[in-house]
């Protein structure tokens, strides 16, 4: 059986693109999206390149969403190999300065908090029993050089000056959950790294962004197909690795 992936918000930005070239290497993509006729849409678009890739339905913080798809994996293909945790929201960041650590609001933290950390960390732990199924698995989590603790404290980085914290304390804390997730499964079959895409040109990263979508998948798709021999617990980007 194929190699089978499971990207999070795929629907558009990086998560489509990265399960565009994970297709293109002739994995089995499942492309998780929130809205159904926005999935729908961009999977068609995929289908209509020659990829194998499939719609499933996934607000990653939904329970019953997240039980029907883990059940629909298992029933379908018995094992993930690749899980991409891509997903992720950023409330109105720099320069507007409104989600500074001073005066960001609690409900813009737990929203955040709730989609970036919470929702991935039950969606991940819900998936590790079919990961573990895979002969190698690999888990990318899509975090940013913004929850950089060394790279946010040091005022000569250019990144320093960018602050929104809700979705950078977000970043951390979801870098510390590969750290632990990786030595959890250090004697498994899975590997657990972080991904820095760069600063692209997505919603998200705005028009000002220097990368393309391509490029900015390719971090991620460089993190599912790294062999037995390579490392686990990393923060990279481009093969190089991201200081924490
Ligand atoms: N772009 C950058 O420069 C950059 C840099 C560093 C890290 N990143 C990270 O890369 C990842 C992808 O970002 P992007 O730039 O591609 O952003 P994007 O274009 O805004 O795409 C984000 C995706 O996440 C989905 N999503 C948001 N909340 C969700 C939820 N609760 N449940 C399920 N899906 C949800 C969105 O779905 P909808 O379409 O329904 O909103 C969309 O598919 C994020 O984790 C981001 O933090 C991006």
């Amino acid at each position: 059986m194929n190699r089978i992936a499971l990207v999070t918000g795929a629907n558009k930005g990086l998560g489509l693109e990265t399960a565009r070239q994970l297709a293109q290497e002739g994995v089995k993509v499942l492309m998780a999206s929130r809205n159904k006729e926005r999935g729908l849409e961009a999977t068609k678009g995929l289908k209509d390149e020659g990829l194998d890739v499939e719609f499933v339905q996934l607000e990653v913080t939904n329970q019953a969403e997240i039980d029907a798809l883990v059940n629909h994996i298992d029933t379908t293909f018995g094992k993930l190999d690749v899980l991409v945790n891509n997903a992720g929201i950023m409330h109105g960041g720099e320069p507007t300065g409104v989600n500074t650590a001073e005066i960001v609001k609690a409900e813009v933290l737990k929203e955040t908090f709730d989609v970036n950390f919470f929702g991935l960390v039950n969606l991940t732990q819900k998936l590790l029993p079919l990961l573990k199924k895979s002969e190698s698995a690999r888990i990318i989590n899509v975090s940013s050089i913004l929850g950089s603790n060394t790279v946010q404290s040091d005022e000569s980085s250019p990144w320093s000056g960018i602050k929104p914290f809700a979705y950078n304390a977000s970043k951390s804390a979801l870098n510390s959950f590969t750290v632990h997730l990786a030595a959890a499964l250090r004697d498994t079959n899975i590997k657990v790294n972080s991904a820095h895409p760069g600063w692209v040109k997505t919603d998200l990263g705005g028009k000002n962004a220097p990368l393309e979508a391509p490029e900015g998948a390719e971090t991620s798709v460089l993190l599912a197909s790294i062999k037995e021999t390579d490392y686990t617990g990393k923060f990279i980007h481009k093969g190089e690795e991201v200081a924490w």
